[in-house]
């Protein structure tokens, strides 16, 4: 959108802070009314564009309004489609779960009932938490620290960021944390939780299963190796308890293939699934059980809005646009070439930056830095046009996530963006401790 098209403010950010809720908390960081979004870009009310490496915090992996998964909407919507069918049989969801079955599933010899749990990973990651529970008769679940699984009371109790905890008023309880192996390199996690279970005076009780995320998103892109992934799936077995795969975020493409543990070759008890499921942003939650594990008796987990149609028909356009257009090797292809800038120009601009990450799913890590270092870039990359967000201990870790579907000229933009950011704040943070230093010698003098 060029300058001549500029528009005037039609909305006051003031209205936002006279009326909402104070709890609000991305719309500080970009302080402007959105309107429109295409493809990798958000355009403000005036016609500012940014480049988004944010996503919906990975509910928009294929992009914003993209035309194929648009138009299917429409289409539907032009046919007064059902909209809203609580669990009914639909025709849209019968298209969605046997799309998933067959384009998915079933190709790759996963044997799951598919469960709709409402329209939120936390109602996935609940439902998760039940029928564990329900199979194994036991009350506690093994979860790692750093981990996020959301933000109601079960999530919650998983869930081990320190202020989202104490916000919530009441005991978190019935869960154990485990450190992640990223936490403690010459640590066995693996050996350690064997020795948890086995020992009758660990004081820890027999869990019903342990839930993990391949690659830790609010965590700070924390990954779990493939050799990680497939020693806790034989513990699990090895301690009857079941495995649960938060792929809320690391799903549909954001790390490679469509599902984040495929790497590994192991297969979870139960998938945990929201955000890019929907499509493009519609909400929509699915979790993944194993028949023998499909225990919940009718009604026994409900909700008004686990039949939202039009996230079904944008669901089922997305897993055919993924297979249409390869976007698992492009996620692939994308990490590559993240991986590739990253190495050429972080160690020039500082040696203390670390970077980690997979598909598009990439982390740079400021935790050696002086404190605010990440906020500082985080605000100049949004004043040069891009939008990305902090994750980790602290807010320490940028989180590089463009939608898979991302042009590479504009992933090429936002990363020189990124770059131009962070070389600005650190020669700016360099530059006011030798003034400090020069300060300190004058006083002396
Ligand atoms: C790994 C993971 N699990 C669960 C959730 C919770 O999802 P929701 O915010 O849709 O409840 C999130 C949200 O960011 C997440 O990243």
């Amino acid at each position: 959108m060029g300058p001549e098209e500029k528009k005037e403010v039609v909305m006051e950010s003031a209205v936002f802070e006279k009326y909402e809720s104070n709890v609000r908390s991305y719309c500080r960081k970009y302080p402007v009314v959105f309107s429109k979004a295409k493809g990798s870009l958000l355009f403000d009310q005036n016609g500012n564009e940014y480049i988004d490496f944010l996503c919906g915090a990975g509910s928009c992996n294929y992009g914003h309004n993209n035309d194929y998964i648009k138009g299917k909407v429409i289409e539907y919507l032009q046919n007064d489609g059902l909209i809203h069918g609580l669990d009914m049989y639909s025709v849209a969801k019968g298209e969605f779960i046997e799309c998933l079955q067959n384009s998915v599933l079933i190709p790759r010899g996963y044997d799951y009932k598919v469960l709709f749990p409402g329209p939120t990973g936390t109602n996935s990651v609940e439902v998760a938490l039940k029928i564990a529970r329900k199979v194994k008769g036991r009350s506690n679940i093994l979860a790692l620290m750093g981990g996020f699984h959301g933000m109601s009371l079960g999530s919650l109790a998983l869930t081990t960021e320190r202020t989202a905890r104490d916000a919530c008023g009441v005991a978190l309880g019935n869960v154990t944390h485990v450190p992640h192996p990223s936490m403690m390199k010459n640590f066995d996690t693996i050996e350690y939780i064997d020795m948890l279970l086995t020992d009758d005076h660990s004081g820890v009780d027999k869990p019903a299963a342990i839930i993990v995320e391949a690659v830790q998103g609010e965590g700070g892109i924390n990954i779990l190796s493939n050799e990680w992934l497939i020693r806790i799936r034989e513990l699990c077995d090895k301690h009857d308890m079941l495995l649960i795969l938060d792929d809320i975020q690391t799903g549909c493409c954001r790390t490679g293939g469509f599902f984040s543990f495929e790497r590994a070759g192991i297969k979870p008890d139960i998938v945990v699934m929201a955000k890019s499921i929907g499509g493009m942003g519609l909400p929509c939650a699915i979790t993944l059980v194993k028949p023998e594990y499909d225990v919940l008796l009718p009604g026994e987990h409900n909700g008004t809005f686990r039949g939202f149609q039009p996230a079904f028909v944008a669901g089922k356009a997305a897993i055919e646009l993924m297979l249409r257009d390869n976007l698992e090797a492009e996620s692939v292809r994308k990490g590559k070439i993240i991986e590739e800038f990253l190495a050429n120009r972080l160690p020039a601009i500082d040696g203390r930056l670390t970077y980690r990450g997979l598909g598009v799913m990439w982390g740079i890590d400021c935790g050696e830095m002086p404190t605010g270092t990440s906020q500082n870039i985080r605000k100049l990359c949004f004043e040069n046009g891009l939008i990305l967000e902090l994750s980790g201990r602290e807010d320490t870790v940028i989180k590089i996530m463009p939608p898979v579907t991302v042009p590479d000229g504009i992933l090429m933009q936002g990363l020189e963006i990124l770059m131009k950011a962070i070389a600005e704040e650190i020669n700016t943070t360099k530059n006011a401790s030798i003034i400090a230093q020069l300060g300190s010698v004058k006083d002396t003098c």
